[in-house]
């Protein structure tokens, strides 16, 4: 079973999605995390993060592993592990110009592919209806409005132990640019498969949205 989990940004994909994957013990793919993690790898090889050729020869230097480490998701590049250094803000502010690179894309999304392999598994991301896995027994489009995506960052960065200075605004300002560079490039943009059920987050709790899922991974159990 593949279950596909796309949307804007901080709508609530990762964190249902990982609630579900341990419910159901599906395997959870963070493909933002991957795009993340390539968008740290140019940094640290000094590149514009325009460089296709440069980001590509420096992805297959450093690679890009996901590890669940006491039900922790982590990324590790060049032996390091990178999981918080992924979600500072100058990472947010540059992936969308990395994530647009079509070749960038291309590793990411035959890797992504491998990883979901013949296992059960719970993918989020932004192109995995409409690209990666376009067969995915059930799609989910989750929204929620710009202030309460921002909110929710701010949060999320105080609970993950990253410092900032950012305002709400200024976060709000920042997610709606990324989203915009997201849903208006040329290779697989954000947007919701014509066979995907949105959701809208903004007054669900996040029990509520994980309810909503499962009873969408039922309905389907039941075609089989
Ligand atoms: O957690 P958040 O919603 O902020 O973003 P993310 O899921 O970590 O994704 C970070 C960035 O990676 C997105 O803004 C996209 O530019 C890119 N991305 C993508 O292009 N395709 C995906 N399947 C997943 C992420
Ligand atoms: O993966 P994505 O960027 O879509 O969002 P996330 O990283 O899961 O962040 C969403 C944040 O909103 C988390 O801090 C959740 O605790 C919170 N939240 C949610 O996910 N869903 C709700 N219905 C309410 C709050």
């Amino acid at each position: 079973m593949q279950v596909a989990i796309d949307g804007p940004a901080s709508a609530g994909k990762s964190t249902v999605a990982k609630i579900i994957a341990q419910k159901l013990s599906f395997v959870y793919i963070d493909t933002g995390a991957m795009y993340r993690a390539c968008t740290v790898i140019a940094r640290n090889h000094h590149l514009d993060y325009g460089d296709e050729e440069g980001i590509l020869k420096a992805i297959d230097e450093d690679g890009i592993e996901l590890r669940s480490e006491d039900g922790k998701q982590k990324v590790y590049s060049a032996g390091k592990d990178i999981s918080l250094e992924i979600r500072t803000p100058e990472i947010s502010a540059n992936v969308s110009q990395v994530s647009a690179l079509p070749r960038v894309r291309e590793k990411m999304v035959s890797l992504q592919r491998k990883m979901a392999g013949e296992m059960n598994v719970i993918m989020d991301g932004r192109d995995i209806g409409t690209t990666v896995l376009p067969n995915a027994e059930v799609k989910i489009f989750l929204v929620a409005s710009p202030r309460s995506r921002a909110e929710r960052r701010l949060l999320d960065f105080k609970e993950r132990g990253i410092e900032t200075n950012q305002t709400v605004e200024e976060i709000e300002a920042d997610i709606a640019a990324r989203d915009y560079k997201d849903s208006h490039r040329k290779v697989s943009p954000l947007k919701k498969a014509a066979d995907a059920t949105e959701i809208d987050t903004t007054h669900l709790s996040i029990d509520q949205v994980v309810e909503q899922i499962l009873a969408e991974i039922k309905k389907s159990e039941k075609k089989f």
